[in-house]
């Protein structure tokens, strides 16, 4: 796993903040991966994160002040070894836009963390703080996983 694209749907709220956890995470262990966000959608395209992203990020070190969002594109399937989506919704989505050709290999992110549920990262979208900070707190799991997983590989 050398290049990650976290996927969510906007890309302003999960994605950016699993990017920035797994930058912050990897970095502090010496872990060599890219890693990058894209939504399925295309509302938010150039926009930075959500206000609540930021902050309920920033509140566990993390910075997303220079996220722009952006669509996932036909490149990205190669681009990436692994396309990581937050809810079987966005995973459905990029299975149904992969090329033929592509040799990204497609997952769910949660089921990384190790945690017997939930298998989704819930959309905080609608939300408040305490959603956000849930997916944080989630997302920092599945990061954990993805690095001990890298551990396990070497
Ligand atoms: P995200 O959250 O997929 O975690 O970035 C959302 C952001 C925007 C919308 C939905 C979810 N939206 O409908 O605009």
């Amino acid at each position: 796993m050398k290049r990650l694209l976290f996927v969510c749907l906007g890309n302003i709220c999960r994605s950016p903040i699993a990017e920035a956890v797994a930058r912050t995470e990897f970095a502090r262990v010496d872990l060599d991966i890219a890693v990058a966000s894209a939504g399925t959608g295309n509302w938010h395209v150039g926009h930075g994160a959500d206000a609540r992203a930021i902050a309920s990020a920033a509140a566990q070190g993390y910075d997303l002040s220079a996220h722009r969002a952006r669509q996932v594109e036909v490149a990205d399937f190669n681009r990436f070894d692994t396309l990581l989506a937050m809810d079987r919704a966005n995973l459905r989505e990029l299975s149904s836009r992969c090329p033929a050709q592509a040799t990204a290999r497609l997952e769910l992110l949660l089921p990384f963390s190790g945690l017997a549920t939930p298998a989704e990262v819930p959309d905080p979208y609608r939300g408040d703080m305490d959603d956000f900070e849930h997916v944080v707190l989630l997302l920092r799991q599945a990061v954990q996983g993805l690095i001990a997983r890298s551990a396990n590989a070497t």
